[in-house]
């Protein structure tokens, strides 16, 4: 039996405030997402319960009981304090998937600092842009990653603190650093969380957009009621659940369900802090009995073609439920998982900014492979017209998603960015900047975005960030930077590039442009291929037109170049 039960009668009836009961909480009082994914769950007597079993590459475990969980945030976050971290301060976690990273989250939110998770693969530019906007106090890593910090320390007055988590004593610490050991250091039991509201500032996670440098999402720790509801009834989590999610807590999936959904029910996760590879992912789900998998479609994509003789090498008896987020899940994935795991990939729907998810296909609900399900119970969403933003009841016709605020997990803005903020409103609906279609029973079908932003694998790169790094190279003058078509990834990175006069457009060039930008970005935002071309379409005042590259990468038909002449 799922949690949810019948979903007819759910989509029928809800209500977030039912969720409050379920989590004790009480309008106007202390809410804390550390508090509720450790101290919570140790109350009700589940403090010797698995939290947390995390393996390595090499197969070296670690297991954190949710007392531990408790002990351990509770002395990241007196540490945190005691090098003088405040309410509110903005502290990030820069590491690879160790246990540190997921403690360390809910150390800083006990403290009612705000935690701003990075993806620990960024280059130097990357990390230096985001610590920059945020104005971070303090950052948590690893020795691997410090020289990273080093090079843009001088830019970041404001980052007083570089706490290094696994030192080993052997190289010297330099300007701003420390070092911090979970395991040498005091165990803190009794602790001061401090009290939160539902609208403190939780979380500051990064996304690309089309123009401008990323944006810091601003969540709160109200987000919970909707992560703990959606985890509840789409990710249906149950009490002997051993669950997976392949997420990186750099991004928002690795956070909402890769920490606060599963750990706010009191339920065992898993992680593998090692790349993707068929054989280990099997072995992993096999060895642990893992039950509760979410994915990604390219994982997914990248699974199908591994082959099937892989699967038959290891037991997958113990899964009970699948899901997927991130990018569109073709139909041939949903039917491919049903025929060779024994059961689909559901296709979950949200995004950084929605905190939660959004379109989802419910545990008992027909499913259509290819589609995105539904609006989860209390999301009111629509396909709208792009010129009118009002919803478009017919069938079939592609326009806007548009959601309904209010939801809990909703973001309360960009950081410092309030104007972008308000833009991405019309006519009282959200716009996530998707474009989708209902069908006659009312499920979304996704069709695309509705900007420039390029989706990799399931990550978003801005083509503003690629070609600054690349404008930065002393043979470039200008570029464009657009998706082009990928079987596993979907969309990868494509750069169209005019040199500067004198420079010559050879592979020499291109390994020399391809080895300046690595070190800026991350290797996501990596183009696959560089075109060097004569020159690049614009509109009458100079603005690149990367619509008429994208149609070409895609053969698809370019239109009427006429009206696109103009800026929007
Ligand atoms: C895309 C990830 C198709 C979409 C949680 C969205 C999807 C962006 C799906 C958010 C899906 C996410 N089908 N596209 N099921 N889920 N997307 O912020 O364009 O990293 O706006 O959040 O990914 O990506 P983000």
């Amino acid at each position: 039996m799922s949690n949810i039960g019948d979903y007819k009668e759910r989509l029928a009836h809800s209500d977030w405030s039912e969720v409050h009961e379920e989590l004790d909480y009480r309008p106007e009082g202390i809410l804390n997402i550390g508090w509720h994914c450790s101290d919570r769950i140790c109350r009700q007597g589940k403090g010797d319960k698995l939290a947390l079993l995390w393996e390595n590459v090499c197969g070296h475990e670690k297991r954190y009981t949710f007392n531990e969980l408790r002990l351990a945030s509770n002395t990241i976050g007196a540490h945190l304090r005691k090098l003088g971290i405040r309410d509110e301060d903005r502290v990030c976690l820069f590491m690879d998937r160790i246990p540190e990273l997921y403690i360390g989250f809910l150390g800083i939110l006990k403290i009612g600092a705000v935690a701003q998770p990075l993806f620990s693969a960024f280059g130097d530019e990357s990390l230096f842009v985001r610590l920059d906007n945020a104005g971070t106090r303090a950052i948590l890593t690893q020795r691997k990653h410090v020289g990273k910090v080093r090079k843009i320390l001088d830019r970041l007055p404001q980052l007083e603190h570089i706490i290094i988590v696994d030192h080993d004593g052997k190289k010297a610490l330099e300007d701003r650093e420390s070092v911090f050991n979970l395991a040498e250091a005091e165990t803190v039991d009794a602790f001061d969380i401090f009290p939160t509201r539902a609208e403190s500032p939780s979380v500051l996670h990064y996304t690309s957009g089309t123009t401008g440098q990323p944006k810091g999402v601003q969540h709160v720790h109200y987000s919970l009621i909707s992560q703990y509801l959606t985890t509840k009834w789409v990710l249906d989590l149950q009490e002997n659940d051993i669950y997976w999610c392949t997420a990186d807590p750099g991004w928002v999936t690795g956070t909402s369900y890769g920490i606060i959904g599963p750990w706010s029910l009191g339920i065992t996760q898993c992680v593998l802090d090692a790349g993707f590879s068929a054989e280990a992912w099997y072995r992993f789900i096999d060895k642990h009995s893992i039950s509760m998998w979410y994915s990604a479609p390219t994982a997914i994509r990248s699974l199908m073609k591994a082959g099937e003789e892989v699967v038959k090498r290891a037991d997958l008896s113990s899964l009970r439920h699948l899901a997927s987020v991130g990018e569109p899940l073709n139909a041939e994935a949903v039917i491919w998982s049903e025929r060779v795991l024994g059961k689909p990939f559901l296709d979950t729907y949200w995004q950084t900014e929605t905190g939660s998810i959004m379109i989802t296909n419910l545990p008992g609900m027909p499913i259509k492979p290819g589609s995105m399900g539904k609006c989860f119970p209390g999301i009111q969403g629509a396909v709208l017209n792009a010129k009118t933003f009002e919803p478009i009841t017919e069938p079939g016709i592609v326009g806007l998603i548009g959601f309904r605020p209010g939801w809990p997990a909703m973001m309360r803005g960009y950081w410092k960015n309030e104007k972008v903020y308000q833009e991405k409103f019309r006519n009282g609906w959200y716009l996530p900047g998707d474009r989708a279609k209902l069908d006659a029973e009312g499920y979304f079908w996704f069709v695309g975005r509705d900007d420039d932003v390029i989706n990799t694998g399931g990550h978003l790169i801005s083509p503003f960030e690629v070609e600054s790094a690349l404008l930065e190279y002393e043979a470039v003058a200008e570029s464009a930077v657009v998706a082009k078509p990928d079987e596993v990834n979907m969309e990868v990175v494509k750069a169209y590039v005019l040199l500067k006069d004198g420079y010559l457009a050879n592979q020499d060039t291109e390994l020399e442009i391809m080895n300046f930008i690595r070190k800026k970005l991350s290797p996501l935002a990596m183009p696959q291929e560089i075109e060097f071309v004569g020159s690049l379409p614009k509109t009458r005042s100079g603005k690149i037109m990367r619509r008429i590259l994208h149609a070409r990468e895609w053969g698809e038909e370019i239109g009427d170049t006429s009206t696109l002449e103009d800026d929007e």
